[in-house]
């Protein structure tokens, strides 16, 4: 595997940085609504919503849109969840076995169950949109046919009228 360059690393940490910030706010806006202050909720909410911008800013130079597709990212999406139902979790799962810590093994089977939905779940999305890129194809084929055939028979009558 090529070594990611430096600033390839730093700008997978700053978006890990921000996702998690995001959510973080997410989460502590929830705690202070359910506290009654709605007041510090919405600031949360507020600052959560530009941490959004933040990491689309890196994600537009982690996965640069002109190389994009929707199928590039089905792929992608499968891959990390499924790193996340076959190596992550399960060694996190084993770990919390060893410390004991019963409420993790159970966070950790949930997510696992979970990751595993959904990354069957992008893998009937991928499939089912492989179909209609094919059928596409063969549309735009039958297009390019009909075109060639018309000016077959334009380049013919030039050439009998000349
Ligand atoms: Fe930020
Ligand atoms: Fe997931």
């Amino acid at each position: 595997m090529d070594k990611k360059s430096i600033t390839i690393q730093n700008l997978e940490a700053a978006f890990a940085g921000e996702s998690m910030a995001h959510i973080k706010y997410r989460y502590f806006a929830k705690v202070a609504r359910a506290a009654g202050d709605e007041e510090t909720a919405r600031h949360f909410e507020a600052t959560a919503d530009q941490e959004v911008q933040h990491a689309f800013g890196h994600l537009d130079l982690l996965y640069p849109k002109d190389k994009l597709t929707p199928a590039r990212a089905l792929e992608l999406a499968i891959e990390g969840e499924t790193y996340e139902y076959t190596e992550m979790y399960p060694k996190f799962r084993h770990l919390a076995v060893e410390e004991g810590n019963q409420a993790a093994v159970a966070e950790f089977d949930e997510q696992i169950a979970e990751s595993k939905v959904h990354a069957e779940a992008f893998r009937a999305v991928l499939e089912k949109a492989a179909k209609r890129f094919a059928a596409l194809t063969k549309v735009e084929e039958r297009h390019a046919n009909a075109y060639k055939e018309v000016l077959a028979r334009v380049n013919a009558k030039a050439k009998s009228a000349a």
